[in-house]
């Protein structure tokens, strides 16, 4: 017999949206109090900010007065300036505000609006805004016929989002990454959306679930959250890096990576004992192979316990990691969120005491399965627990441990779901919220509680914390791996568009599983794929417990000598990375970037993501198939230099380059300079010694021009902030019949460890015949030290000269 549950309400009636604007009844009036515009309808309103150039901030509000508090995802050293001379406008059907960039016009009776440049050129129209109380509100936004979508963080698939649709919900997605997956491990609700010549971005800061559609409707995407606040950021253009850069502004930016983070990372799934990592480093010393980090994965524990040590397997690990230290190499241990039940281990004991752990809204604790069995989580949206968190980090600072990975932070857990209960409670300072409505938070706010207690525990050394999950905003605590990617050639490509979108999005300390995690990598993958991986931001080979060892000697001899060559490279190349990683830091650009970053006007390359540049001049050419000895490769316009040859290139147009195993193509910009340092072990080992700043095009004509800036430090320590860094300028000027080429300090506090500087014109356009005020020597005087000009077998010009505080200047003389 059925019971009345046979005619539940919610059987009969469909659970549609209604506009917005029906929800909160008619518009009433604008509200302004300072820089702040509440427009107040019958029920609720939206309250409008300005809280930069190019940016405005709207957020909905149901009942009562708006909540003008932001999520974590903005950095509090992002100045909320208010702009004084904002206009504002009503008519019949409209408010406009009128800001010097932009005019905001909010539509009264739906509440949607558009945004205008100040020609009066539409930059963003929202169309239709619909909402269901308690369940979210999803906006609808034009999509002209030239629409290109990037950012949005760790996603599968291409470059260009468009035709793609996504879910912000932090997963643990161990089944293979393919384009249909739409949730990974990082939430970065924000996309760049560039038509028309021009690009802005949007930014929905709502850390539970939200989705960005731009598959469904042919003309139209959508933005929309689940639950919680709709509070949406417009960013003003007009380039990719404009939007690029003022997100950055909003959310924040790196913080200088200490400088053996650059290195190469070494990493499995597990290394088992401490003999096992230290034959592992000596192996790697003794071969030659560069590395800098050693991970332990989580079978150093005792029973997976963190902020433990298996006694048997690690009966010593300071003196380990006192050894590793002898040989330059830093150890990173995994810590996992979850700690164990178990009434005599000390950290859950002092978190169930002190009221750590996470809880249903009744009070008891919530456990669940990860790798320990039964855990508890610790609540890290309050602040004493993260604190606490930190503190506990002591265990291995005291050991000499400065770097942390955190990883099954978003938090993964062992259920169906995948996660925690959405019922569980976050105390969240105070202000009570469900996990349903924090969760992408989680990861965030666990990398957060430990790059902080690493920073009170270090005494001025720069930590390095890695993780998995993440949200807007993470950048300012860590790097980001992409987590469990396979030995597929096709994750290999998979890499490149995920890490450049992720650069886009304000997370330029980034990379994937080098080689492939689960599943078996071969040595002709490791080889193209370490080819590519030194040059990815984060560089680490990691593997999974039952799959073929994969370190750089796995695969024999041929192998092993690639993989050393690149590892080298990118030791060679560190001095160039460090400064487009303090680049990052200071402006939030990409230290790899999408073609279209560079050159927006060009249409090959809105979706072009098998190459990508170093910089802004440099030009990489992964190869991502097997058995491939050639690619085709897109030369922007200009002229460019085949790195290995020096062939000279003219741009736009595409080449076949050819690729043997041994060789990675890549082009390096006329009128570029990229400094190149000496081969090191391990990024200590540098000791800024041996520069040489490679010139490329150098042209005896007036007009050309190059200029480098070097930005260095002792990539240790915070005294970079109290100025100790030094700057060195180095320009390049073609004049009739000679150049000038010149270096000088902008500022030097830091002093480089070096008495000499290297100025190499690569192949220049031109016959040198001498440098004035310099004697002309021959390669040994030059592998001696001396100072003067010697031009190399292959006609590139090579100037030494000491290394002097007041810098110098010097006439290159051609010959007719
Ligand atoms: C997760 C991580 C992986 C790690 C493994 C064991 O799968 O993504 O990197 O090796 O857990 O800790």
């Amino acid at each position: 017999m059925e019971g009345s549950e046979a005619i539940r309400p919610d059987k009969y009636t469909e659970a549609g949206h209604t506009e917005t604007g029906r929800y909160l009844g008619a518009f009433q009036r604008v509200e302004r109090r300072g820089d702040t515009f509440v427009l107040r309808a019958e029920r609720g309103g939206a309250a409008v900010l300005f809280p930069a150039d190019g940016i405005f901030r709207i957020k909905f509000f149901w009942q009562g007065e708006p909540d003008l508090s932001s999520t974590v995802a903005i950095d509090p050293a992002f100045r909320q300036k208010s702009e004084s001379g904002i206009g504002l406008e009503e008519t019949g059907d409209r408010v406009i505000l009128r800001t010097s960039l932009i005019a905001l016009e909010i539509d009264k009776p739906t509440f949607a609006f558009t945004v205008r440049d100040k020609e009066g050129k539409v930059l963003c129209r929202q169309t239709r805004l619909v909402c269901q109380p308690r369940s979210g509100v999803h906006a609808v936004y034009d999509m002209p016929q030239d629409s290109h979508f990037y950012g949005l963080g760790e996603k599968s698939s291409f470059l260009d989002k468009r035709g793609e649709r996504y879910t912000n919900w932090n997963t643990d997605v161990y089944a293979p990454h393919v384009p249909e997956i739409e949730a990974l491990y990082q939430s970065i609700p924000f996309v760049i959306h560039m038509a028309g010549g021009t690009s802005c971005g949007l930014f929905l800061d709502n850390p539970g679930r939200t989705e960005v559609d731009m598959r469904t409707h042919a003309d139209a995407f959508t933005m929309g959250c689940s639950t919680g606040d709709y509070d949406l950021y417009f960013i003003a253009g007009p380039s990719v890096k404009d939007v690029v850069t003022r997100y950055t502004a909003l959310t924040g930016r790196i913080e200088l990576p200490p400088k053996w983070a650059l290195g190469y990372h070494q990493s499995r799934y597990s290394y088992m004992d401490q003999e096992e990592v230290l034959e592992l480093a000596r192996t790697f010393r003794e071969k030659n192979i560069p590395c800098d980090v050693i991970y332990l994965d989580i079978h150093y524990m005792d029973g997976y316990r963190v902020f433990t040590f298996d006694p048997l397997r690690f009966p010593d690990p300071e003196a380990m990691i006192r050894e590793l230290r002898g040989m330059g190499i830093r150890i990173v241990p995994i810590v996992d969120p979850g700690v164990k039940k178990d009434p005599k281990y000390g950290v859950y004991r002092e978190g169930v005491q002190q009221g750590h752990f996470c809880t249903k809204l009744e009070g008891d604790i919530y456990f669940d399965e990860v790798w320990p069995g039964t855990s508890a989580f610790p609540d890290f949206t309050d602040d004493r627990t993260s604190k606490w968190w930190g503190d506990l980090h002591s265990f291995y600072t005291e050991n000499g441990i400065e770097g942390i990975w955190n990883d099954m932070n978003e938090p993964a857990v062992f259920n169906e779901s995948k996660t925690m209960d959405l019922d569980v409670i976050h105390r969240n300072n105070g202000d009570l919220k469900t996990h349903e409505e924090l969760h992408n938070l989680y990861g965030l706010l666990m990398s957060k509680a430990t790059a902080e207690g690493l920073k009170r525990q270090l005494d001025n050394r720069r930590p390095f914390v890695l993780t998995r999950a993440g949200y807007a905003g993470i950048q300012r605590y860590a790097a980001v791996w992409t987590g469990d990617n396979r030995s597929f050639w096709e994750h290999m490509a998979l890499a490149m568009p995920m890490v450049l979108n992720m650069g886009l999005s304000g997370l330029p300390f980034a990379g994937p599983d080098i080689g492939g995690f689960a599943h078996h990598t071969s040595g002709q993958l490791l080889v193209r794929w370490t080819q590519m991986g030194a040059f990815f931001p984060y560089f680490r080979n990691h593997s999974a417990i039952d799959t073929l060892r994969q370190e750089p000697w796995a695969f024999g001899a041929e192998t092993e000598e690639i993989i050393r060559k690149y590892i080298g490279l990118r030791y060679r190349w560190l001095p160039h990375i460090y400064n487009l990683f303090q680049e990052a830091a200071a402006t939030g650009l990409p230290v790899i970037r999408p073609l279209v970053l560079e050159y927006p006007d060009d249409p090959n390359v809105t979706n072009l993501c098998d190459q990508f540049l170093l910089g802004d001049a440099v030009l990489i050419a992964p190869v991502y198939r097997p058995d491939t000895d050639h690619r085709a490769v897109y030369l922007p316009e200009g002229r460019w230099f085949d790195y290995w040859t020096g062939e000279k290139l003219e741009g736009g147009r595409h080449i076949l380059a050819a690729c043997p195993l041994d060789t990675m193509p890549m082009y390096v910009k006329s009128g570029a300079i990229v400094p190149e340092g000496a081969l090191a072990q391990h990024a200590d080992d540098q000791t800024d010694g041996n520069l040489t700043f490679h010139i490329y095009g150098a042209e005896a004509l007036s007009g050309f021009q190059a200029e480098y800036s070097l930005y260095e430090d002792d990539g240790a320590t915070y005294d970079y902030r109290d100025q100790t860094y030094s700057r060195l300028n180095v320009r390049l000027e073609g004049q009739e019949g000679g150049l000038k080429l010149s270096y000088a300090y902008a500022h030097r506090q830091y002093e480089a460890n070096r008495s000499l500087l290297r100025f190499k014109l690569c192949r220049p356009e031109f016959a040198p015949s001498g440098v004035q005020g310099l004697p002309a020597i021959t390669a040994e005087q030059l592998g001696e030290g001396a100072e003067g000009w010697h031009v190399d077998g292959e006609g590139s010009l090579i100037i030494q000269a000491a290394d002097r505080p007041s810098g110098a200047s010097w006439m290159i003389t051609a010959a007719n």
